[in-house]
């Protein structure tokens, strides 16, 4: 399993071209898809600036986690296009690769706590304990006896919803995604270390797009701004 890891990642450096840099920033304009059954989806034109806090927000099945997977290339606009921009506000043809995601449900892989957060690159290892503070994650991983050597058993379900979600999230924080996209990312975890989370996020310089169904006005506060999807 490590090694076809490995493998498939190598292959996927050789791969790259060169000119790919790490979007910061992005901008649609006249997006919409069409899926198969022929349903359509039809985004406002969006600009998130390089640095900025935002909240996207819109009732379930007005498209938030669609337009994520968009903007991260897992699915193609039948209309409209995506520009993304490096930290000066330039062009970019982007690494979408870099950009940081954490789905609904997040992927975790058989393999340790500090593993799945640096993605078996061992120069990351040094920014593990780093992450996890910053994601509350400290506490939980406390309490395994192997702590962040702990193997994930996805058949027992040893990590809850919510150390998955941390997990995940402390994986972002060691690539130092500088633009992260979070759909509900902190919907397993209680209130007040969600608050935590979004306190330490907000003060790094990444650019983060954040999915939220309930949130309140101290969590809407924290933001630059929001963006609200209609059907
Ligand atoms: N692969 C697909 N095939 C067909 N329809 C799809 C597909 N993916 C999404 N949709 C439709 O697109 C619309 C938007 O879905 P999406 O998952 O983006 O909503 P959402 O805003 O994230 O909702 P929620 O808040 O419940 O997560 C929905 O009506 C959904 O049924
Ligand atoms: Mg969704």
């Amino acid at each position: 399993m490590r090694k076809q890891i490995l493998q498939a990642r190598k292959k996927i450096i050789d791969e790259k071209s060169v000119d790919l840099k790490q979007p910061v920033a992005f901008s649609t304009k006249g997006l919409a898809i069409k899926f198969k059954n022929g349903e359509e989806v039809a985004f406002p034109d969006i600009q998130v600036n390089a640095g900025e806090k935002v909240l996207l927000t819109g009732d379930s099945g007005s498209g938030k986690s669609t337009l994520f997977k968009l903007i991260l290339g897992e699915e193609k606009a039948t209309r409209g296009e995506i520009e993304y921009f490096d930290e000066s506000g330039k062009v970019v043809k982007p690494d979408l690769a870099e950009i940081g995601y954490l789905p609904q449900s997040p992927v975790l892989f058989p393999a340790t706590i500090a593993e799945n957060i640096t993605m078996f690159y061992d120069k990351l290892e040094q920014f593990v304990s780093g992450a996890i503070n910053d994601v509350q994650l400290a506490s939980d991983i406390s309490k395994f006896p192997d702590g962040i050597e702990t193997e994930i058993d996805l058949n027992k379900l040893n990590v809850s919803g919510g150390q998955r979600q941390k997990i995940v999230l402390a994986r972002s924080k060691v690539h130092d995604s500088k633009l992260i996209l979070i759909d509900e990312g902190t919907s397993a975890i209680d209130q007040a270390a969600t608050m935590r989370i979004l306190k330490r996020l907000v003060k790094t310089d990444a650019t983060i797009v954040f999915i939220a169904h309930n949130f309140n006005d101290e969590m809407q506060k924290i933001f630059d701004h929001e963006i609200c999807l209609t059907r």
